[in-house]
């Protein structure tokens, strides 16, 4: 088996989007509720596609469900159980025009407090809740395991583009303290891309991330908000996070890159290629890297001799 090469080339953002790829494709989304899923809807609806999205929030999946008519379908869901998200799929695949997935955003998710680091106030230390982790990142994976899945089924030839991105974070990039479980998620979705760009290519499935910068939603409270804008924080945009998704899932070359959500201060079109997941040839992470795709053994020695 021979890796279809990974081509590195930092992705120009300034150039308009020609969204017509993405017109007649079926769209998986989960959190699509509120937020930034909330507008990745709207825009995949916008640009011609189907989209199917799950969420926790009936109240609120209801209402886009109303408010973008009959190429939207709402499946409620928790992206904790792989029942909701199979049951969200199986929706998706009868319920699109063309029978098929094409695009899917993992896009749900959490923050808040994280008792990892707690020290209690008793003999022995209570065991900690990592929800966070179970949601941001396990649940990820489920919805990649399941993207993967009707990816291959569906009924186009294996040429045919497919699209999975996940809602990563700039904190899979920059320090984060006291937040060391969506930390680790969000590194975790930067580092299945990393897996993926090399591994889902051989299928014709491309994978990428975005990685936004605060943005004021749902998942801060008002308290976390009015704490950033005190400290000076200029807040990126839902809508350009929306903008990057459509830009990756418009654009068949894009592969195994994170798009950063920033204050369009930053980035004229509120997000950019952050390009800091290839090396420079004289970098030694680059010669282990060489080595470490020539050596892949799992994908190369039958399981039962691994
Ligand atoms: N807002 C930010 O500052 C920021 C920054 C970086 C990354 N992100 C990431 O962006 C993504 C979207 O978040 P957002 O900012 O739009 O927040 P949001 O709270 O507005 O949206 C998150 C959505 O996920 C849904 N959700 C939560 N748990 C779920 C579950 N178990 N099953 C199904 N749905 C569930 C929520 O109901 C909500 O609709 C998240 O993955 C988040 O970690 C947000």
């Amino acid at each position: 088996m021979s890796f279809p090469a990974y081509k590195k080339g930092t992705i120009d953002c300034m150039v308009d989007v020609d969204t017509s790829h993405v017109n007649g494709k079926s769209v998986v989304i989960t959190g699509g509720a509120k937020g930034m899923g909330k507008e990745a809807v709207r825009a995949f609806v916008k640009a011609g596609a189907y989209v199917t999205f799950g969420d926790l929030d009936k109240e609120n999946g209801n209402e886009v469900e109303a408010e973008l008519g009959s190429s939207v379908k709402f499946v409620p869901c928790d992206v904790t159980s792989w029942d909701d998200q199979l049951h969200l799929f199986k929706s998706a695949l009868s319920g699109s025009p063309n029978k098929s997935i094409d695009i899917v955003v993992a896009n749900a998710g959490i923050s808040g407090p994280d008792p990892l680091f707690t020290v209690e106030d008793t003999e022995e230390p209570v065991k900690p809740d990592l929800r966070i982790v179970n949601i941001d990142l396990i649940s990820v994976m489920y919805t990649m395991k399941l993207a993967r899945h009707y990816f291959m089924k569906h009924p186009f030839g294996p040429e045919h583009d497919r699209c999975f991105i996940m809602t990563a974070s700039i904190v899979g990039f920059v320090d984060s303290p006291g937040i060391p479980q969506y930390t680790a998620s969000k590194w975790g979705c930067r580092g299945l891309m990393r897996c993926l760009r090399r591994t889902t290519a051989i299928d014709g499935v491309r994978a990428n991330i975005i990685s936004p910068w605060y943005v004021a939603t749902s998942i801060l409270s008002p308290a976390v908000q009015a704490y950033c804008t005190s400290k000076g924080v200029t807040f990126a945009e839902a809508g350009d996070a929306a903008a990057a998704m459509i830009k990756i899932a418009s654009d068949p070359s894009i592969n195994g890159r994170s798009f950063g959500i920033v204050p369009r201060d930053i980035a004229p079109k509120g997000y950019f290629d952050i390009a800091k997941d290839d090396y420079e040839d004289d970098d030694v992470l680059e010669k282990l890297q060489d080595i470490m795709l020539h050596t892949s053994h799992r994908l190369q020695v039958r399981p039962e001799d691994q």
